[in-house]
C-alpha cells in the first residue's frame, strides 16, 4: 500500500509496555509515556517531511500528533495529577532540574 508516494512498511510498535505495569494507575502512566513519545515523534516526522518537500505528509503527521496529544491529555487528566498553576510551575522546575542534574550528565 502506498500513501503520498510512500510505500508503507510494517514496523514494530514503538510503545513500550512494561511487565511491572499492573495497576490501572501504572497502566495510565505507561500509556501517558507512550502517547507523549508518539506525539513528539510525529512532530519530528512532520518537520522532516516538510524539509524533504512533502507538505501533505507533514500535515498528516501533525494531525496524528494532535490526536496523540488529545490521548495523552486524557491520560494525564485521568491520573489526577494536574494542580494549580503555582504548583504546576514547581513541578516543571523540579522536572527540568532533574533532567539537567540526572539525565543531561549521562548523555
Ligand atoms: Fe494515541
Amino acid at each position: 500500500m502506498t500513501v503520498c508516494g510512500f510505500r508503507l512498511l510494517k514496523v514494530k510498535t514503538p510503545i513500550v509496555m512494561t511487565a511491572t505495569a499492573s495497576t490501572p494507575k501504572d497502566n495510565l502512566k505507561t500509556a501517558f509515556a507512550g502517547e507523549s513519545q508518539a506525539h513528539m515523534r510525529y512532530l519530528i516526522f512532520a518537520k522532516r517531511a516538510e524539509e524533504e518537500g512533502f507538505p501533505n505528509v507533514a500535515r498528516l503527521f501533525r494531525a496524528i500528533s494532535y490526536a496523540e496529544q488529545v490521548h495523552v491529555t486524557n491520560h494525564y487528566d485521568a491520573l489526577g495529577v494536574i494542580r494549580s498553576s503555582p504548583d504546576n510551575l514547581e513541578v516543571a522546575v523540579d522536572g527540568e532540574t532533574y533532567e539537567v542534574d540526572e539525565n543531561v550528565s549521562r548523555v
